[in-house]
């Protein structure tokens, strides 16, 4: 009986240690598709994200989601964390708050999804972009919203919100859809994603004096020191690559469309050896479906299409390249000083916001293009 009790103590004890560590996180590798904890052992609560570097140190910035379907608003705002290896995350608490002012852009509420920071040498300034839906508008507002920092971590100070180059056309347009032709399809309804109305609309000319839908988005900096948006726009129809103002809060005017009529989201650009990439999804919600990846020689295109970059399978959700692993890209960057791309993806969790899980996959490029390879655990060389 004795040799019984010792031993059930000594094995909760070792269940608390072995609990207590795999809480923390892994420390020494990336483990796509696990249960991601930061440096206290809290879930990293980061969607939607991306990911800068600054002097040495890489900050993550996400999506801080509650638990619960409530967790698809933004209750909190934008959290940060900080990692010196990729492997191991510090929380630096909110960076960008909600505020509980009624009729505030960012009131408490809102949707602001998909934040991405970049900084700009000129102004000294962390320029953070989202995406942004006002309180009880649903999906209707499509903004994108600027807030700026001091620091990398932050307090970030909100500066507006608006739709995108009002006025102004693209680079690439043709005189045919500069025709407002939105009177034709008065009572259209747009599903967000490839539908009749939206097929045959001209929504760009529709939205020209108010300004272009701007959902899914991410920045892009290029070697030269200028900055870009590129989001889904025209009713989530077509992408629009928009070059920003030289402080990189603003759009410039300068634009073009990309795959009109293709329904592309969760886009991200990269560049590696004078070519521009593009990894994105198609547009089904939260629910996965199979990523798409493009080539350019040019930042304004033209855009090649190359297919589904996905490889492999996710033993977590059983899903396989088909479905990108169950997930949607987010975002992809460089590893300072090597070679390696990082692709990050998330895991949706609709139903319970805050427990979507990350997906971080290394880029292998090939002659043409890239793939995205399944891995259930890897370490960066
Ligand atoms: C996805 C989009 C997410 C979120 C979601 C809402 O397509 O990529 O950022 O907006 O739809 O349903």
């Amino acid at each position: 009986m004795k040799r019984l009790k010792t031993f059930g103590c000594v094995f909760f004890f070792a269940a608390v240690v072995g609990f207590t560590f795999s809480c923390i996180s892994t420390g020494e590798s990336l483990r796509p598709g696990a249960a991601w904890y930061d440096t206290n052992g809290r879930w990293i609560n980061a969607h939607g994200g991306g990911v800068m570097h600054h002097e040495g140190v890489y900050y993550w910035f996400g999506e801080h989601k509650i638990a619960g379907w409530a967790g698809n608003k933004a209750m909190v705002g934008v959290g940060c964390y900080s990692s010196t290896d990729l492997y191991n995350w510090k929380d630096e608490g909110i960076a960008l708050a909600v505020t509980e002012q009624s009729g505030h852009d960012i009131e408490k509420g809102c949707i602001l999804e998909r934040p991405k920071v970049i900084y700009n040498p000129k102004t000294q300034k962390f320029v953070m972009w989202f995406h942004l839906e006002l309180k009880g508008q649903g999906y209707t507002a499509a903004r994108f919203g600027v807030a700026v920092a001091d620091n990398p971590a932050g307090p970030y100070k909100f500066l507006y919100s608006s739709r995108a180059n009002a006025g102004v056309w693209p680079l690439n347009i043709t005189d045919e859809e500069k025709i407002d032709n939105s009177a034709e399809f008065a009572d259209g309804q747009f599903s967000g994603g490839d539908d009749d109305v939206a097929r045959k609309m001209n929504v760009i000319a529709r939205d020209f004096e108010g300004g272009q839908m701007a959902r899914d988005m991410n920045l892009f900096v290029d070697d030269d020191g200028s900055a870009y948006c590129v989001y889904s726009s025209e009713e989530n129809g077509t992408l629009h690559i928009s070059r920003l103002t030289d402080d990189f809060t603003r759009h410039s005017g300068e634009y073009v469309r990309v795959f009109p009529k293709r329904w592309h989201e969760a886009p991200a650009i990269f560049k590696k050896d004078g070519r521009y990439y593009l990894l994105s999804s198609g547009c089904t919600g939260w629910s996965p479906n199979a990523a798409r990846s493009a080539v350019a020689d040019s930042i304004f295109g033209p855009w090649v299409e190359l297919g589904n970059p996905a490889q492999g399978r996710n033993p977590y959700t059983g899903m396989d390249h088909s479905l990108t692993f169950g997930g949607q890209s987010t975002c992809v960057f460089r590893v300072e000083g090597t070679d390696t791309w990082i692709a990050m993806f998330d895991i949706w969790r609709p139903e319970n916001a805050k427990y979507g899980r990350y997906v971080w996959l290394p880029v292998t490029f090939t002659a043409d293009g890239y793939k995205v390879i399944w891995e259930d655990e890897w370490k960066l060389k």
